[in-house]
């Protein structure tokens, strides 16, 4: 099948390289010439493991190129559209300009008979609208909501195989015609057997956001028990272990620490309240607000016990910072919990040194003032503490003995409930972490 993919970040590119990958002829449409051109020379714009191997091997078959000009997508039965939905400046709602203008472009280059398929992240009521706008100028042209559930770092696998495939669809004969085309887009992964909700716009748009909502929940829930923890002196990883056994709960984004980030999850639930604020329905997520207040308050409460273990003060302490990507395996900087501490520390007068795997372009770039080190041992040396605040593999492997000869004082606060407690207190380090008793 002849695809395009509006729209090249995260969401777009990995859809385009993996859509090669099920025997499509794709084109990437982005209007940032930088990453087209990136793109069409095999290097990844971010760090996705995965990523790049598979862009080259789908640029190497001739089915995939990049462009920066929408015409390029005229001719595909199905358009994806994969453009991003960030938090408006100053307010909770969603900003779905990006969403707009990508199927506004797409008018001029669509024919009756093709579909427009929805993946970006988008306040409930947005398709039905769009479906109009598509319909009234292209007539016979179709427009379905396709969300798309992949984490950052495990991107490539999410979406070759994602757990299962939701299909917003207009009524009637228009929607057989649009699910006729998802089925084929996604034939292989329909072969396998993956579980399909086929269901209306306003579902599908909706299975996005409550799931991110849900997830943000859980999180927020075992963080909120990490605060009792703290007051009566019980161990929430534990705690954690034990709930999750109940696979009812089940242990997955039950771990306790500096409580999520990213580009997803903080302005998703927001859009989420300021959507149901617009439809009278607020009162069904004022919730939300509490998730988003427990997380916040976990990243006061890590300065404050930085502050603690540095008896009592921050000023002129050196800080080792581990970790500025919102999450491991990414380079992805929104809303970094790790760097919002970092920063935090700074202003309270401690000399803090950042250093991550992956993220050190981008944080050197949105956050100019802070400093950086490429090593751990680097940002370390002569340390009065160390904060692991993402949880790399990398630092998760640290050697503790090794470690504590280039740090001033050995103390250390697990940001992510990651090290081994066990071994970093034998080798001599006070231990502290997020809803856990001092070690
Ligand atoms: C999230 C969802 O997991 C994806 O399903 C969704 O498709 C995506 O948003 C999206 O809307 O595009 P992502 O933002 O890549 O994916 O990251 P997550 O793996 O969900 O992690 C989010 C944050 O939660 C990270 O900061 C992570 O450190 C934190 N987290 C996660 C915890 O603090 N505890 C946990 O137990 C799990």
């Amino acid at each position: 099948m002849k695809i395009s993919v509006i729209g090249c970040g995260y969401l777009g590119a990995v859809h385009a390289a993996s859509m090669v990958q099920l025997g499509h002829d794709v084109v990437g449409v982005d209007v940032d010439e930088r990453r087209v051109g990136l793109l069409n020379r095999a290097r990844a714009p971010f760090y996705e493991p995965g990523f790049e191997d598979l862009l080259g091997t789908s640029l190497a078959s001739g089915r995939l190129r990049f462009s920066a000009d929408v015409a390029d997508a005229a001719g595909s039965a199905v358009h994806f559209v994969c453009v991003g939905t960030p938090q408006k400046r100053g307010e909770y709602a969603a900003d779905l300009r990006y969403v707009q203008a990508a199927v506004e472009s797409l008018l001029s280059v669509l024919a009756p008979g093709e579909l427009v398929a929805g993946k970006s992240t988008v306040p409930v009521g947005t398709a039905a609208r769009l479906a109009e706008l598509v319909e009234g100028k292209v007539p016979g042209a179709l427009l379905a909501w396709n969300p798309e559930f992949l984490r950052e770092g495990f991107a490539v696998q999410d979406t070759l195989h994602p757990d299962r495939l939701v299909y917003g669809l207009p009524a009637g004969p228009d929607g057989e015609r649009a699910r006729a085309l998802l089925d084929e887009v996604y034939a292989p992964i329909v072969a396998a057997g993956t579980p399909q909700v086929v269901t209306d716009h306003a579902t599908a748009e909706m299975v996005k956001t409550a799931a991110n909502s849900f997830l943000a929940t859980k999180i927020s829930f075992i963080n909120a028990m990490a605060e009792l923890c703290e007051a009566t002196g019980a161990d929430v990883t534990q705690l954690a272990d034990a709930i999750g056994h109940d696979d009812r709960i089940g242990r997955k984004f039950l771990n306790a620490g500096l409580g999520f980030g990213g580009g997803c999850l903080p302005k998703d639930i927001r859009a989420f309240m300021a959507r149901a604020g617009e439809l009278g329905a607020d009162q069904a997520l004022t919730f939300l607000r509490e998730v988003d207040a427990i997380n916040m308050r976990r990243r006061i409460r890590m300065v404050d016990l930085a502050r603690e273990v540095c008896d009592g003060s921050l000023l002129g302490k050196r800080v080792a910072v581990l970790g500025a990507a919102f999450k491991p395996d990414s380079d992805d900087i929104r809303d970094s919990p790790a760097l919002n501490v970092a920063a935090q520390l700074q202003l309270q007068g401690a000399v803090v040194r950042v250093t991550d795997p992956a993220a050190l372009a981008n944080s050197r770039a949105e956050w100019p003032h802070l400093d950086f080190a490429d090593t751990p041992e680097e940002a370390a040396e002569r340390a009065d503490a160390v904060l692991l605040l993402t949880e790399w593999q990398q630092y998760r492997d640290l050697d503790p003995v090794a470690f504590g000869e280039v740090v001033a004082r050995k103390r250390v606060l697990d940001g992510r409930n990651a090290l081994d407690r066990e071994a970093w207190t034998a080798a001599g380090w006070s231990y502290r972490a997020l809803g856990r008793r001092a070690g």
